[in-house]
């Protein structure tokens, strides 16, 4: 059945000259169909670099969007338009006009995990890889900074700039404890215990390393160690094991599963190639002002 379905997937990629991106949370199937995997950074550069007419995004909406920002002649497809952002939702375009009005003058960085609409009122995007570097790119020795509490205090610890914080979270990394991290250490001392900066600080202060998705991929890939905690959502195992057969990976938690990165399989992805749909569509203006914080983070 799987096999006739990545049959037609595949038929179908080639007729409508598409590619397949998929964050490093999917499924595995999704992410063994995707001709590109990645984290956040790495699939806006590939939304705008390719020449495929029609980008079909294995992740959640707000990816779906900057790609459509990056890429506003294509065609970009998210096969299940319910796969949302818990946390890009925390923060609307209305709530950010409040908060840079409550703070007059100070730019404002936008974790990509924020809609087209919230970065077009936004100075510059970042991603979890490159956060420290965007904050430090600036002039202002005060940055606003939405919406990941977690993330803006990861940051406020390697910068001495004042981060103001928005009060977002991802609701999937504040389920890692502290407690499970410490028991994890207990149970595998040899193990090297890698965190995502969205993790609260209590998870970050008993990290060895903090990295975004990808980042992950690249630590374990060149270190030492043969045993690994993997502090993020746990999509990334699949991935992190399949790249590194000698090496062993320990999920702390038994409840890190981002829902609505599950949403997107097989089935829908034919689907959205078959009626092209759910497409994104953007407003012109919105579209103008969200690429100007998005390539200005992507020129750094
Ligand atoms: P990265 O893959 O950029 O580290 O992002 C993690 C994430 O939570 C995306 O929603
Ligand atoms: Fe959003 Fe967290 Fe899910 Fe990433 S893991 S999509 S930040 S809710």
């Amino acid at each position: 059945m799987s096999e006739d379905l990545i049959k037609k997937i595949r038929e179908l990629k080639k007729k409508r000259e598409a590619i397949i991106l998929a964050h490093n949370y999917q499924l595995p199937e999704v992410q063994e169909i995707a001709d590109i995997t990645g984290d956040s950074l790495e699939l806006s550069r590939a939304a705008a670099r390719t020449e495929a007419k029609v980008i079909v995004f294995c992740g959640v909406h707000f990816m779906a969007e900057t790609a459509k920002v990056l890429s506003s002649a294509k065609t970009v497809l998210l096969p299940d338009e319910q796969a949302g952002c818990p946390m890009a939702d925390m923060i609307t375009r209305e709530q950010l006009l409040e908060f840079k009005s409550a703070h007059p003058g100070i730019p404002v960085v936008a974790y990509v995990n924020t809609s087209a609409e919230v970065k077009a009122e936004s100075d510059i995007c970042c991603t979890s890889a490159n956060a420290v570097r965007v904050v430090e790119s600036l002039e202002s020795r005060e940055i606003l900074f939405v919406p990941d509490k977690s993330l803006a205090a990861y940051v406020a610890s390697k910068t001495s700039k004042t981060i103001i914080p928005y009060c977002g979270y991802c609701p999937t990394h504040h389920r890692i404890l502290a407690s499970d991290v410490l028991r994890a250490k207990r149970e595998h001392p040899e193990a090297l215990v890698i965190a995502h900066p969205e993790c609260t600080m209590d998870v970050i202060s008993l990290a060895d390393a903090v990295e975004s998705t990808s980042g992950m991929l690249r630590f374990v890939a060149a270190s030492q160690a043969k045993e690994f905690i993997i502090c993020t959502e746990r999509g990334l195992l699949y991935r992190l094991k399949k790249e590194n057969p000698n090496k062993v990976f320990y999920n702390p938690s038994p409840v890190n599963v981002c829902p609505n990165m599950k949403k997107i399989n097989l089935e829908k992805i034919l689907w959205s190639l078959e009626d092209m749909q759910p497409a994104i569509e953007l407003p012109e203006d919105v579209i103008t002002r969200a690429r100007c914080a998005i390539e200005r983070m992507i020129a750094l």
